[in-house]
């Protein structure tokens, strides 16, 4: 089986690692791929044709689709002709991460445990999705007295987020009256007076990602992991894609995990079969683990990143093969295996990342890499045998042992023997909860 894999991150080259290893596939291509990934086809990831004629002509059989990007813009709907695969959501699958107001009111629709909330600006969905009608607050959009009242309300305890994609930087989670006004003001200064967003009440308590494979009936789950994704040490600083991850997480018990399935998984999938929505492919679940149990923050509708950087290694199973059966009808016979080692992934990034950073240092330390470690390029560069910095996130270490502090320590260890100018990572990857 030939596949392409769609992106050019650390998720990507983790991707491309894990298909390569199976029996089932003959090749892997990268589009556009990194500085780490083999087969690299530069093709923008917005010029679907393009793709589409590559694939053909290739003759691919299956396309991982890494990034939300592609799959909220309907790669699924415009490749449902050709017989290739493509792994991912169908367009109205792909609105669970594409509009964040579309994905409250599913949640609220099919009684998935979440923070409550109030939208605000003009949202409106193609007919036929979603029964729930919200209270039309179209007519305040933009009036300082409603959002007012619900700022109020919670007393600045809140979180604003923007409706759409906006690569992270679109969440403000406020302490105060005076942050949540700065937040919405932010929004309509770069999104416009009409930009629609949400307030919702905030959450307390540990973090955890779940990701799971679905043929939009059954599912697999992954180890369950933790991103950092905040920039400095002890979650401080601005929010970046990720700064580090590890897994499986010691505090997912089995008792947490069954209301886990019960109070967000079951019924999310309920709802994906009632929207009619064509969805083979990832489901991401951001969770909150507060006092009163399990609340969903987000759905993704694709891998996480740096998430992926370690549960793909952590998984036994043939990767190609756990891919298909979300396709062939086999995946609620698949038995899910797991090595067990904790693994960690210390993400290097450029100085400055994720505002302003230069690119185009070379990058040393990449010829005698240790057969203990893992390392999945991100924005990384190829040119002339040698490998430069091309993006905020440039390499991830992966480190795997029997205990997380013992992993803890071997990815630290590892991390000093790369090195370019500027680079800059959190030194607490895993430390936040023993
Ligand atoms: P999101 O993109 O919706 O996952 O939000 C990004 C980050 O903002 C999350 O990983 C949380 O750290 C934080 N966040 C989002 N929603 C809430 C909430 N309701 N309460 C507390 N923190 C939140
Ligand atoms: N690690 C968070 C994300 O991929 O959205």
């Amino acid at each position: 089986m030939k596949i392409a894999v769609l992106g050019s991150g650390g998720r990507e080259h983790a991707l491309t690692w894990k298909l390569e290893q199976s029996n089932l596939v003959t090749k892997v291509y990268t589009i556009p791929g990194n500085g780490g990934t083999r087969n690299n086809v530069n093709i923008d990831l917005r010029d679907f044709e393009k793709i589409k004629q590559f694939c053909l002509k290739e003759k691919i059989d299956l396309i991982f689709v890494g990034p939300e990007d592609p799959l909220v813009n309907g790669i699924v709907d415009f490749f449902s002709d050709t017989g290739i695969k493509v792994f991912g959501p169908d367009k109205t699958g792909a609105l669970l991460e594409g509009s964040k107001i579309f994905a409250k009111r599913f949640m609220r629709q099919y009684g998935v445990a979440t923070a409550d909330f109030w939208e605000f600006g003009n949202i409106s969905f193609d007919e036929g999705l979603l029964n729930y009608k919200s209270e039309d607050l179209s007519k305040f959009a933009n009036t300082p007295k409603k959002y007012q009242k619900v700022i109020d309300k919670l007393q600045g305890n809140c979180v604003i987020k923007y409706n759409g994609l906006a690569a992270g930087k679109g969440v403000y989670v406020c302490n105060c009256r005076e942050e949540a006004q700065k937040a919405i003001i932010d929004i309509q200064y770069k999104y416009g007076t009409e930009a629609s967003y949400l307030i919702e009440e905030k959450l307390l308590g540990d973090e955890l990602s779940i990701l799971a494979f679905t043929d939009g009936i059954d599912y697999q789950l992954l180890q369950p992991s933790q991103d950092h994704k905040q920039l400095l040490e002890n979650d401080k600083g601005p929010n970046t894609g990720g700064m580090g991850a590890f897994c499986p997480v010691p505090f997912f018990t089995p008792k947490l995990k069954s209301a886990i399935v019960q109070d967000i998984i079951k019924p999310t999938l309920q709802g994906i079969q009632q929207e009619r929505m064509n969805y083979r492919g990832v489901l991401y679940f951001g969770l909150m683990i507060t006092e009163s149990g399990p609340k969903l923050l987000e759905y993704n509708v694709r891998l996480g990143d740096p998430e992926t950087e370690v549960v793909l290694p952590a998984l036994k199973n043939d990767f190609a093969q756990l891919v298909l059966s979300c396709f062939d009808g086999s995946l609620p016979e698949l038995k899910m295996q797991f090595h067990q080692e904790t693994y960690i992934d210390v993400v290097l990034v450029s100085g400055g990342y994720p505002y302003e950073y230069k690119k185009g240092y070379q990058i040393f330390g990449l010829d005698n890499i240790a057969d203990d470690v893992i390392l999945f390029h991100a924005g990384t560069k190829k040119e002339n045998q040698k490998i430069f910095t091309a993006g905020g996130r440039v390499l991830n270490v992966v480190a795997q042992a029997e205990s997380l502090n013992e992993a803890i320590q071997k990815a630290y260890e590892r991390v000093n023997k790369f090195h370019f100018k500027k680079m800059f990572y959190r030194k607490d990857i895993g430390k936040r909860r023993k």
